[in-house]
């Protein structure tokens, strides 16, 4: 029976491990989109820690797609170079590592309740935390808001950003398609308003998501693809958006995108963010959904949100209700938290 310390395989990359370190931004005031010396410090330091896979923080697929001005890019060759150094960085350690690509989506296209919420906050709020544990609803978006060439220029731009951290060498891509960002908007009815092929069934509200797997495969030959999935708008046993993404839905596309050529599936929150405020207590608040998932899907799971003691995460592992775990916070305040666990369990 698998523990925490057992190997695992996604596709064709072992991993030493169960344990991922979940994108986790890094402070940072670089504007440029240019990985830096702090960046591949902080990832040198952190793959040291143990764990078998590391996902990078999330990089932006075009300028205009970033929430804010320090995040990092893919959108074009110049940026490769620094990427490679931080993949080196990981790989000395041992650790394997993904990168996190994502669009921000419709913030960009002129929503005035997210323009009001960007304006509202000092540049400094967003320094660490660029995540915020919850995206506030927008209205919706719809036709007028994003056309069909903008989404077929969007697919390909994610594509692009898969193909360049290829050539950077990292050895997986996880696509972004939780936290209220562009592919989380689409799926989400009470945000996607589209009356056109991208909006209503939830075939069409998928259709975005489709389409960037099959761009991003057709890019990368063979590399392992990993997508941060909400199964849900709403945490398990909450409700905060009635109207949200349903687990059933989630599931149901989850196993659709398993089937199509995605690798491993990563749960996180929806609407909700990754780190609900209300489930702060509770131990890996996204268990229920991996567990679910586990029920419907051939390919690894992983889930992260809460995960505190070695104990907890092993016995999900143990009991099979995911395949991997991230640690995130837990590993941020405690540098010796892998090796304390391998003490324990092995
Ligand atoms: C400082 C910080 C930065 C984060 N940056 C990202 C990010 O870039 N992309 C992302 O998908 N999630 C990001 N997250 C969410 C984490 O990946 C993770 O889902 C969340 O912290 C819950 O897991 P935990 O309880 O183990 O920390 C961030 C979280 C924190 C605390």
């Amino acid at each position: 029976m698998a523990n925490l310390f057992s190997e695992i395989r996604i596709k064709n990359i072992d991993l030493k491990n169960r344990i991922l370190m979940p994108p986790l931004a890094v402070r940072n005031p670089e504007k440029s989109g240019f990985v830096n010396d702090i960046v591949i410090d902080y990832y040198s330091k952190m793959s040291g820690l143990g764990m078998g896979l590391v996902i990078t923080e999330n990089v932006f697929v075009s300028p205009e797609s970033k929430v804010m001005p320090n995040q990092l890019l893919l959108s074009d060759d110049k940026f490769v170079e620094g990427h490679k150094k931080l993949v080196d960085a990981v790989h000395k350690n041992g650790a394997r590592v993904a990168v996190e690509i994502n669009h921000a989506g419709a913030n960009l296209f002129d929503i005035p309740e997210l323009k009001t919420m960007l304006a509202n906050k000092e540049e400094g709020d967003f320094v660490v935390d660029d995540e915020g544990d919850v995206r506030e609803p927008l209205n919706s978006i719809k036709e007028k808001d994003l056309s069909k060439r903008d989404i077929i220029g969007i697919v390909e731009s994610f594509g692009k950003a898969a193909k360049r951290a290829i050539d950077a060498g990292y050895d997986m891509v996880e696509i972004h398609a939780a936290h209220g960002f562009l592919i989380n908007q689409f799926l989400s009815p009470f945000i996607n308003k589209r009356s056109d092929e991208y909006g209503g069934s939830l075939a069409n509200r998928m259709r975005i998501l489709i389409e960037i797997i099959e761009d991003v495969r057709h890019k990368i030959g063979e590399t392992p693809i990993i997508v941060r999935f909400p199964v849900s708008d709403n945490p398990p046993q909450f409700t905060f958006y009635p109207d949200g993404l349903k687990p059933e839905d989630g599931l149901k596309v989850a196993r659709e995108i398993s089937v199509k050529g995605v690798d491993m599936i990563d749960i996180s929150g929806g609407y909700s963010g990754s780190r609900p405020k209300e489930l702060k207590e509770i131990e890996g608040y996204y268990v229920p959904y991996s567990s679910a998932l586990k029920e419907v899907i051939n390919v690894p799971v992983n889930v992260t949100g809460g995960i505190r003691t070695p104990e907890f995460a092993n016995y999900v592992i143990k009991s099979g209700k995911a395949d991997t775990v991230g640690i995130g916070r837990a590993l941020l305040a405690d540098k010796e938290w892998i090796a304390g666990a391998e003490k324990i369990l092995t």
